[in-house]
């Protein structure tokens, strides 16, 4: 449905111009280093999202047979579809079948079970925890002590000489360290570090990937980049993957609000709206402060913006405009593409943002509503719920 009407709030909008910008950008630095590139979709999986994103990338690397059905529906043959995931379940390999261009496995318990069940058609993988930490905050670090994610490179090194039988079947490596990088030099290390720790595991594969979890487009030095893969690519001869996520997505979305009252506090105004950190949970989980279009260091008008529910800590900080606020006033949040809404919920039944795409023509399509009814239906109201 194309707008007349300005949209109403709280709203997440997706613009297009920005999103197929930072897609080339990404898809032209993944060509000139010779690289596939795989979308992760846990990032953002709108169909809107998905539809712009398969036409730049040669594959999807999805986390759960959700995510993989999603693709193939809307998707269809665009990309390939790839599965990595702490959890494989058999019953998801039978399902998927040949459709499954790769599975990587988590640990080689999971591939010695796992692995004759995947169809002969799927490449196998194996996550490599390559112990080289770079994400301060424990609980996104792939490589902390005692890690979940991935078989450690010391066992593999270990496995690789007294063992290497166990690896057969096995034709490529994948490893994802890092969260919003914007420079390369983490990976460079990485890459590095892996070459100097299991060169002749390397030299058995086929293929490796390097996972997500740097921003392709805020990066003004690709140099280690391109050596980091390389590495890979010159040295071992592998194919190699990128599977960003963030890069491509975060700066298309914004997050649309209306103030709805303005508070007295003990030494700042407070800026109540309809949106809250139900719908930027990472706001609420990394305790950041969005960037917000109009904010101004050092702006005549300090407001603490406020979300909408019980929680005393559902706050996004400390802003300030040239132009007050009051009541009716729109406030947009930046940069909300990325892992916004695949994780926004309803805590205190507030409802989920309404959708929308920014076509480039500069149009408004609304994309979907929120309503009672979905609310209703998954607290286990059976069929249309009654007010
Ligand atoms: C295995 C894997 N690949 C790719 C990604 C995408 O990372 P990002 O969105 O930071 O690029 C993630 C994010 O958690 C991940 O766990």
């Amino acid at each position: 449905m194309t707008l007349t009407k300005p949209i109403a709030t709280p709203a997440f909008v997706i613009d297009q111009a920005i999103l197929e910008a930072d897609l080339a950008v990404v898809r032209e630095i993944a060509d000139r280093a010779s690289c596939r590139m795989l979308y992760s979709p846990k990032a953002c999986a709108l169909t809107d999202v998905l539809r712009h994103v398969s036409r730049h990338v040669d594959g999807f690397a999805c986390s759960s047979p959700y995510e993989l059905e999603l693709i193939q529906r809307v998707c269809g043959d665009a990309g390939s579809l790839h599965l990595i995931s702490p959890l494989i379940k058999a019953e998801t390999l039978e399902v998927f079948g040949d459709r499954l261009a790769s599975v990587i496995f988590n640990s080689l318990s999971q591939w010695e079970r796992l692995g004759k069940k995947a169809s002969a058609r799927t490449r196998r993988g194996l996550r490599v925890n390559p112990q080289l930490s770079f994400v301060r905050d424990q609980r996104y670090d792939p490589c902390r002590r005692n890690s979940k994610l991935g078989v450690p490179v010391h066992d593999l090194a270990e496995l690789a000489r007294s063992d290497p039988g166990r690896l057969e079947g096995i034709d490529g490596l994948h490893f994802h360290t890092n969260c919003d990088a914007t420079d390369f030099a983490s990976l460079l290390a990485t890459a590095r570090h892996i070459e100097d720790e299991i060169p002749h595991v390397l030299e058995r594969m086929d293929w490796i990937n390097l996972g997500g979890g740097y921003l392709f487009t805020e990066a003004n030095d690709l140099a280690d980049f391109f050596e980091g893969v390389a590495i890979f690519r010159q040295r071992f001869g592998l194919d190699v993957f990128i599977e960003p996520g963030a890069a491509l997505v975060r700066r298309a979305g914004t997050i649309e609000a209306t103030v709805h009252d303005v508070l007295v506090g003990d030494d700042l105004q407070i800026a109540l709206l309809d949106t809250a950190v139900n719908h930027m949970p990472e706001v609420f989980e990394f305790q950041f402060e969005p960037d917000v279009l109009g904010h101004v260091d050092g702006g005549l008008h300090g407001y603490i913006l406020a979300g909408c529910t019980c929680m005393a800590g559902d706050v996004f900080g400390e802003y300030a405009f040239d132009i007050p606020l009051a009541v009716g006033s729109r406030v947009t949040f930046l940069n909300m593409g990325a892992y916004t809404i695949s994780k926004a919920h309803r805590f205190n039944g507030v409802g989920l943002p309404s959708i929308y795409l920014r076509r480039r023509d500069g149009s408004l399509k609304l994309v979907r509503e929120d309503s009672f009814e979905e609310f209703a239906h998954l607290s286990g109201v059976a069929g249309r719920a009654v007010a």
